[in-house]
């Protein structure tokens, strides 16, 4: 079983790293999440299949509601990326696809227009990842990029992801059908690279 803290516990001592947080969405998190993906849909709407049928207010709310749900029953672990700054939110990070027989979940993340660039996801995800292995107890993190989502793919490789393959046409996503590169991390593939860094 992967073990997840109660929300309540993560929201009150969030993961945090340099320039960020992260804490558990919240059903208060829906009008900001309404304004960060509206404002920058067109940069998210290339790569995010869900992004056309978050189309108001309402949809960022009920979003925010089962972000909450999810989390308190174990099916997904989703954060909002904040700056440590002034408490702006940038962003998501989170892991779907949690299997709990496997100890295995699936890296997810985006960040707002005017945030990308500063490798401020490469942070986010990487201290995402930390919390998986160490927190949740997570085997194995799957994460997957399109063939041609550059900005995506760098982060995965940054952050020590081992390449599995191409899945043909996984998404229908903009208009179009897109392969995805697979790649995984497993808590053994940590302790491998510990050693031959050390
Ligand atoms: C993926 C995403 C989160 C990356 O954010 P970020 O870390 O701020 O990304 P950056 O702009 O710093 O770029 C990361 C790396 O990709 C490189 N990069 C960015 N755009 C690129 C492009 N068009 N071609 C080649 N490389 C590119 C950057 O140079 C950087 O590499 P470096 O640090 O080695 O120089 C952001 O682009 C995003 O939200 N995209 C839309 C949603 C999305 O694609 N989510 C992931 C789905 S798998």
């Amino acid at each position: 079983m992967l073990t997840i803290p109660a929300r309540s516990t993560v929201r009150s001592s969030p993961v945090e790293s340099n320039r960020i947080i992260l804490s558990p969405i919240d059903p208060a998190d829906g009008p900001e999440l309404w304004t960060a993906v509206d404002n920058s849909r067109w940069h998210l709407e290339r790569w995010l299949p869900w992004v056309p049928f978050n189309n108001s207010a309402e949809a960022s709310q009920r979003y925010a509601e089962a972000c909450a749900q999810d989390w308190d029953a174990g099916r997904a672990v989703r954060m909002a990326i904040r700056s440590k700054k002034d408490r702006e939110l940038l962003g998501v990070v989170g892991l779907d696809s949690v299997v709990h027989l496997h100890r295995s979940c699936e890296l997810g993340y985006w960040l707002k227009r005017e945030a990308c660039g500063n490798g401020l996801m490469t942070e986010a995800a990487k201290a995402c990842v930390g919390f998986a292995f160490d927190t949740l107890a997570a085997h194995r993190i799957r994460c997957a990029a399109a063939t041609e989502n550059y900005a995506s793919l760098r982060v995965i490789m940054r952050l020590g992801f081992r390449f599995e393959g191409i899945a043909r046409q996984a998404e229908y996503v903009g208009g179009r059908w897109v392969d995805h590169a697979v790649f995984s991390q497993l808590t053994t593939d940590r302790s491998s690279e510990e050693a031959e860094a050390s």
